[in-house]
């Protein structure tokens, strides 16, 4: 891994988080996922007032992602305050294209940054080979 390259990555997510739309919880959270490929897409949460509306940033980076034609991530950085884990969904909607994907845990002020894998984060996980018949 390139050290260059993670320290932006989690700038990126530092600076996406700034585009939180949280009016309810007031809890601001960025994402900067890495495509295979090189590309960052960003992402923030976006609340609604119904409540159960609200998108996590990760799954804002990752549905962006995927509808711009990539699949293969290596990497995420994840901001908010006390650079928390993302949330079981967010979890599992990543291991649908990134199992593998490593997470950076990221305080908007604060260093040093964790760093974690998915496959920590969801052991076990459901995944689409359970839905084939033959296997
Ligand atoms: N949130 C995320 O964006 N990602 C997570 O992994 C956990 C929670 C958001 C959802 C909601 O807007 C706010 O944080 C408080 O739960």
């Amino acid at each position: 891994m390139n050290e260059d390259l993670d320290m932006e990555l989690i700038q990126v997510a530092r600076e996406a988080r700034e585009l939180a739309y949280a009016p309810y919880s007031g809890f601001q959270v960025g994402s900067a996922l890495r495509a295979r490929s090189g590309r960052i897409f960003t992402g923030c949460n976006v609340e609604n007032s119904s409540y159960g509306l609200t998108i996590c940033s990760e799954r804002v980076a990752l549905t962006k992602a995927v509808s711009e034609g990539e699949r293969e991530f290596d990497s995420i950085a994840v901001c908010a305050p006390g650079a928390p884990a993302p949330c079981g969904a967010c979890r599992q909607v990543l291991n649908e294209f990134c199992p593998d994907v490593a997470v950076f845990l990221v305080d908007p002020h604060a260093t040093p940054v964790g760093k974690v894998t998915l496959k920590q984060l969801l052991p076990s996980a459901f995944d689409g080979s359970f839905l084939d018949p033959t296997s």
